[in-house]
């Protein structure tokens, strides 16, 4: 039901005008069907983030290729495919993304390594350093059962990569599992996960070049149990916008509002609006998108999981209404 009421907005979308920035906005919002490459193929960037600079859109995410399977002994549905690497897609429109390949690959045959296609490697995202002129991935890597928590990072002179693998970290010996990046105005960058087994999350400043992170974080959502958290910046607040804890299946997102970065955030209800809004429309966000050029208008990129055939996963992309400080999906 929800699909024909995404189709049917997506038709009303496409025939919006462009005459305020909502609109455009709508005009980009689409769901499973339409998110192909300009090749004509489907877009394989999950757990995704998008990157703008000069111009160009840049998305990265998971690549999900090969057959599913479950990961035994474990006390949750811990469907896994190989990890497949870091994809990237550019657009000037945020409708046409052309593919510009595997910019992080994965390894085959190393046991161990970070990068072996038998890890977990999810939720890339990269930001721009203005002064060492890099382009800097992080990402949460993992071993199958979760485990190994750490948060990995990589470097690129270019935004299309490739990029170099730096390493992985355990922030202040803490966990990292689901994250994301945020740079901020000043320049400052920060990491924020779910942290203390997904209990807690973390939001940690990272070092100036931002290639490791600092002993300066603070604890949010203190044992709320809140994953895929997705954060941006409106009129000097903070928006950030999380899921529950339940694996691949949906559940109801919540979001959390802030004056300041390192807190105190305010917790508030879910965002979604509207019929199945308590399984965030069947996705699950992990990224909100500045649309460039029009300040205010922003869109929640959510991934719609398909837990038994992981490269099978869709997405969905919805605007994000903004009345002072409180947000609606719809
Ligand atoms: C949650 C996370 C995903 C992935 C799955 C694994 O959905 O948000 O990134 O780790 O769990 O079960």
């Amino acid at each position: 039901m929800k699909h024909t009421l995404l189709i049917a907005l997506l038709i009303t979308c496409n025939s919006l005008s462009f005459s305020n920035s909502i609109h455009a906005v709508k005009d980009t919002c689409f769901t499973d069907d339409v998110f192909i490459d300009t090749d004509g193929k489907p877009i394989n960037a999950h757990g995704a983030g998008v990157l703008y600079y000069k111009g160009i859109y840049y998305l990265f995410g998971e690549v999900k290729k090969g057959n599913t399977w479950l990961v035994p002994k474990q006390n949750w549905e811990d469907f896994r495919v190989p990890a497949g690497g870091v994809s990237c897609y550019s657009s000037t429109d945020l409708k046409h993304w052309k593919n510009r390949g595997v910019v992080l690959k994965s390894t085959t045959n190393k046991p161990g390594y970070d990068l072996d296609t038998s890890m977990v490697i999810e939720r890339p995202k990269v930001i721009y350093n203005e002064h060492s002129k890099k382009f800097i991935m992080w990402m949460h890597i993992d071993k199958n059962d979760y485990s190994y928590s750490q948060g990995g990072v990589a470097i690129s002179d270019k935004p299309f990569g490739p990029y170099k693998y730096l390493g992985s970290v355990k922030p202040n010996d803490q966990m990292l599992r689901d994250m994301t990046l945020f740079k901020d105005d000043d320049g400052k960058a920060y990491l924020i996960y779910s942290s203390e087994n997904n209990n807690t999350m973390h939001v940690c400043l990272l070092s100036n070049d931002y290639l490791t992170t600092t002993e300066i974080y603070t604890r949010i959502l203190v044992n709320k149990g809140r994953e895929s958290p997705a954060i941006f910046k409106n009129q000097g607040k903070y928006f950030l916008i999380t899921s529950g804890c339940s694996g691949w299946s949906p559940n109801a997102a919540s979001y959390a509002v802030a004056d300041n970065i390192m807190g105190p955030w305010e917790e508030r209800e879910n965002p979604c609006k509207g019929e199945n809004a308590e399984v965030s429309f069947f996705s699950q966000g992990g990224f909100v998108l500045p649309v460039a050029n029009k300040p205010g208008s922003f869109i929640f990129m959510g991934d719609r999981w398909n837990k038994t055939d992981l490269e099978k996963s869709t997405y969905l992309w919805l605007p994000v209404h903004i009345t002072n400080d409180k947000i609606e999906i719809y």
